[in-house]
């Protein structure tokens, strides 16, 4: 919660030329998540009164992407400058005494530095400011003999001096609604390039005797803004490191803090280790101790305590129970829920199947809609046949079966409890407990048989 009352307006009317895309500039990824969510997301952390983005280019796409109940709408139909894209927001506005301007391509700025520049805009106007080595192309603070903020000026229309000033205007700011209306009635154009300036809002606000104080974020990256798929990858990579550093201070192993990529929540226990290139999207949970092998893509999953994942595992919603050998080059489809101490191997795929504690499918098998007891050995190659064409069908196997290698299940079809299967059997009716059931030919030799020859022409 910030100190007074605020609303948020995010300007997202950009078009991003520069991004080389059809796609809205708002609307790019950084950890999975679009640009203009991220800024959502932290603005609401502050519980504002109002949330109004600020649309144009790419309407339609950016309302349905970014829609939510709490989203108010106004659209810029013409980019006239930052001043023009907040007063299309004015006809929204509710009765917060402050309006928080963020920008929808600045995706990284934390909660803690907003609530600090809305601490420092309690009956003030607040900007958010940087000093950078290269302060090129941004808007710069100008500020008089005794320190205080007197306006800002462009880039485009500063002097020789004023382009030696260091300090910067990251476009973030906290302004008193009542005097923002006000002004931006009066903001004029006549500038370098044609446009309703936000900014010259500092120099009315001082002329009337507001204060005008600054901020500073934590960190530069926090204000950081995307105009070209070049930015977009330098936060992509700032903002995954910024979660290895968290995860490596929280206990976790990472082999290489700069491989690895969180796109969603990483919860975990204790003594985790993962190895280098893995990917985690949605919710993923680890248990305590578990081991994660190079390269593998885990997409809402949750993994029990002290299971081993080896190399190269595509894993999507699944449950994995705890003590559980997987992979390398295993795959669980939508649906997989093993049990404890389960064991898939390489080139084993499973979907929406129940496996019991400690059976398991080793190597090259398709388990589908099926139900797996305890202890059970699913043998290489074997197959589930789940679709006829038409239906989805389930296979049953109970507790203790022996299920021999290259077997097909013809769904639906039940195995008893201890059965056998022998290897190459296609199982198509329902196989008794206790029993061993084969379905092959029985095997001949052919003694003197001669193999076919060459047939000269
Ligand atoms: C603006 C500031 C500049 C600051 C810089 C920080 C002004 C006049 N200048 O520069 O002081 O250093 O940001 O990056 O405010 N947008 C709209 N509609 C418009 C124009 C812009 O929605 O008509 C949005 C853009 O999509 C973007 C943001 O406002 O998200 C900033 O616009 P951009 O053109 O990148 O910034 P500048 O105007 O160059
Ligand atoms: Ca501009």
């Amino acid at each position: 919660m910030s100190d007074q009352p605020v609303q948020v307006v995010i300007l997202a009317a950009g078009q991003g030329k520069r991004m080389h895309s059809n796609l809205p500039k708002v609307l790019h990824p950084v950890a999975g998540k679009a640009l203009a969510q991220h800024v959502i997301d932290t603005a609401r952390t502050l519980a504002p009164q109002k949330l109004i983005v600020v649309y144009g280019h790419g309407g339609d796409v950016v309302r349905s992407t970014l829609a939510e109940g709490d989203i108010s709408w106004a659209e810029q139909a013409q980019q006239l400058g930052t001043g023009h894209a907040v007063a299309q927001a004015v006809p929204q506005f509710s009765d917060a005494p402050c309006t928080l301007v963020l920008y929808g391509d600045v995706p990284l700025t934390s909660a803690a530095t907003l609530n600090r520049l809305l601490h420092a805009g309690r009956d003030a106007l607040a900007i958010l400011t940087v000093d950078l080595a290269d302060p090129a192309g941004y808007g710069r603070i100008v500020r008089d003999g005794a320190g205080s903020v007197r306006r800002i000026v462009e880039e485009k229309d500063a002097s020789a001096d004023e382009k030696a000033i260091r300090e910067i205007n990251t476009g973030i700011m906290a302004i008193p609604t009542a005097r923002l209306v006000d002004w931006l009635g009066r903001l004029k154009n006549d500038n370098a390039q044609g446009e309703y300036y936000l900014t010259d809002i500092v120099a009315l606000a001082v002329a009337e005797g507001l204060p005008v104080r600054t901020a500073q974020p934590d960190a530069e990256w926090e204000v950081l803004g995307v105009n070209s798929k070049v930015q977009l990858a330098e936060l992509e990579r700032i903002h995954q490191r910024n979660v290895a550093d968290r995860l490596l201070v929280a206990g976790v192993r990472l082999a290489d803090p700069a491989r690895i990529d969180v796109r969603g929540t990483l919860t975990h226990g204790r003594d985790v280790a993962i190895d280098v290139g893995c990917v985690f999207e949605g919710d993923v949970e680890l248990g305590d101790a578990v081991e994660i092998g190079p390269y593998c893509v885990l997409r809402n999953v949750k993994v029990g305590a002290g299971t081993r994942i080896a190399a190269f595992c595509h894993f999507e919603e699944a449950v994995i129970g705890p003590d559980g050998v997987l992979g390398p080059y295993a795959r669980l489809r939508p649906g997989a829920e093993l049990g404890p101490e389960v064991h898939i191997g390489n080139f084993v795929e499973v979907k929406k199947s129940v496996i019991g504690a400690q059976s398991k499918a080793n190597h090259l098998a398709y388990i589908g809609d099926a139900e797996i007891g305890q202890r059970v050995n699913v043998g290489a190659g074997t197959i589930t046949c789940n679709y006829d064409g038409a239906n989805k069908w389930k296979t049953v196997i109970e507790d203790d079966v022996f299920i021999g290698s290259d077997t097909q299940l013809v769904a639906p079809v039940t195995v008893g409890r201890g059965a056998t299967l022998g290897a190459g059997t296609t199982l198509t009716k329902d196989a008794p407990p206790e029993a061993l059931t084969v379905s092959r030919a029985k095997q001949v030799t052919i003694r003197g048989w001669d193999r076919p020859k060459k047939v000269k022409k």
